[in-house]
């Protein structure tokens, strides 16, 4: 007989926790699916009656929550009585680099998998099967079972029972909603037939069986990491070709069509940029690394560390390159920054190839006007400091954030293309060059403007991967 699931907890109500659950609950009206946080705001912005306050924004969220939510979604911060009641627990907590101590920089903190998994194995009742949603390092679930193991012995009068999945998640945020409807594969790793059974039968009602993947638990932890460093290797791979075609007059557009063409590499995740940021790509690298670091492999780990050499690379190269068109010296002059979120369609800024080119021409001198249509300055000043402070006394630079492109634009000597918001698309060049400082430039990081609208205004262009005009 199969396990019956009537009751779903997810722990962990951050970009993947809320998303994932809302997609789940939109797909399985009879199933009653629980976020529980131990971050009250968080919670309380995720039971906003306004939804666009909701804490993540993602295209499409808001409707899913409009749908399901006080009918089988919920979010809640008691989280040891929704642990009791729930058959299956997703675990999607955050799982960051560790910062201090063995492994710093490197490993992966699993404080909060750790306290989960300790909260568990106290609080729920007969059998539960605990699902990894979050990116952890290969054997974790190990780690997990034994947490579970050692509850289950010293409260022996509690009839409870474990079962230990791998089920990680592949969304790409901007796109969670769509990724999560129509995923590319579902994995699932583990060894109690009758617990991935249940897991695949929920997804079964909106995946097609050949879709859902088993494997063993640690090949599953294993291939979100791998997935994870292929894909920020192509961006790498990409940013490095982008410096070559600088000097060479060759187009970036033109060779990553042409490599994209063959079917046996595709088109996708070759466009270039400022170096990826976002939450994951450098601290699962920095995991992996650190795995092949502790089994011997230091040539593996070579070859990974040089996939994040290269993004930091390409963060400083964009910052002197502006040093250098601007003369050699930023000191007070006023620089428009078009976007601060990773990439387009979130609200996310965790690890955002903004933050360090902001940090490195403040350090120059420079002023910067922020404009991001979906960040605002509370988030910005976590990682700049507070507004209009002095960024560093030798060279005075400090920011302010704008409400618009206009008014981010007036009497400034450059802008600079960050993210690739679809408004900045159509942005009124001959006014706003109108109103900067000459001689001025414009600096796209993501080729997302049209270079002649901007030239023809009398602007000088700058585009990544592309030869000087
Ligand atoms: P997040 O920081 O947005 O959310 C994690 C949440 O877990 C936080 O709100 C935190 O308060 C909560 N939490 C931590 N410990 C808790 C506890 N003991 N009880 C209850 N709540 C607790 O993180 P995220 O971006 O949602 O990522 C979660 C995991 O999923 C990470 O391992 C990440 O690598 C992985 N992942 C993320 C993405 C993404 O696009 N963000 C995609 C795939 C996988
Ligand atoms: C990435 C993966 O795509 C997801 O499959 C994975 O689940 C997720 O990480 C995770 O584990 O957190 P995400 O970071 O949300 O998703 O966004 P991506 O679209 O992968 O972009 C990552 C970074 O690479 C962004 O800064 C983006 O601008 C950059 N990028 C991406 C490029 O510079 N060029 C590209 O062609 C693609």
């Amino acid at each position: 007989m199969g396990y019956k699931i009537k009751n779903i907890c997810c722990i962990g109500a951050g970009y993947v926790g809320g998303p994932t659950m809302s997609v789940f609950a939109s797909f399985c009206p009879d199933i009653k699916f629980t976020v529980v946080d131990i971050n009250s705001f968080k919670i309380d912005a995720w039971n906003e009656k306004d939804l666009s306050k909701l804490p993540v924004f993602e295209p499409g969220l808001d409707k899913l929550i409009k749908k399901c939510r006080s009918k089988n979604l919920f979010f809640s911060i008691d989280v040891e009585k929704i642990i009791s009641e729930s058959d299956l627990i997703f675990l999607s907590v955050n799982t960051p680099t560790k910062d201090k101590g063995l492994g710093a920089g490197k490993a992966s903190d699993l404080k909060w998998i750790e306290e989960s998994a300790r909260q568990i194995s106290k609080y729920a009742q007969g059998h539960t099967i605990v699902v990894e949603k979050s990116t952890v390092p290969v054997k974790t679930a190990h780690t997990i079972e034994e947490i579970l193991k050692y509850e289950k012995k010293v409260n022996s009068s509690e009839e409870k029972s474990f079962s230990v999945l791998s089920n990680p998640e592949f969304l790409s945020e901007g796109n969670a909603i769509k990724d999560l409807t129509n995923p590319d594969r579902v994995l699932i790793g583990g060894t109690d037939e009758k617990a991935i059974d249940c897991l695949a039968g929920i997804y079964l009602n909106w995946v097609k069986s050949e879709r859902i993947i088993r494997t063993n638990i640690w090949s599953s932890e294993l291939s979100k990491l791998a997935s994870n460093a292929f894909l920020a290797q192509r961006v790498s791979s990409i940013n490095s070709i982008s410096a070559i075609c600088e000097r060479t007059e060759a187009d970036i557009r033109q060779v990553s069509m042409a490599i994209g063409m063959d079917k046996r590499i595709g088109s996708k995740f070759l466009n270039t940029g400022p170096g990826f940021g976002g939450s994951c790509f450098q601290k699962d690298i920095a995991n992996l690394i650190y795995l092949c670091e502790f089994y011997n492999l230091e040539q593996v780990a070579k070859y990974w560390q040089g996939v994040l050499d290269i993004n930091n690379w390409q963060k400083t190269r964009i910052v002197n390159l502006i040093v250098n068109k601007l003369f050699g010296n930023l000191s007070s002059k006023k620089i428009v920054i078009l976007g601060f979120a990773f990439k387009a369609n979130t609200n996310d800024t965790r690890n955002s190839s903004s933050i360090e080119i902001c940090q490195g021409l403040l350090e120059e001198g420079a002023k910067l006007s922020i404009f991001d249509p979906k960040v605002d300055a509370e988030k910005i000043s976590l990682y700049l400091g507070s507004q209009e402070k002095i960024h560093s006394k030798r060279t005075k630079g400090s920011w302010t954030f704008c409400h618009s492109i206009s008014e981010a634009a007036s009497g400034s000597d450059a802008i600079l293309v960050l993210t690739e918001w679809n408004e900045f698309k159509n942005i009124d060049w001959p006014n706003i060059s109108k109103s900067m400082r000459k001689p001025s430039w414009l600096f796209d990081t993501r080729l997302c403007i049209d270079e002649k609208e901007v030239i023809k205004t009398g602007l000088n262009y700058w585009g990544i991967g592309r030869s000087p005009n």
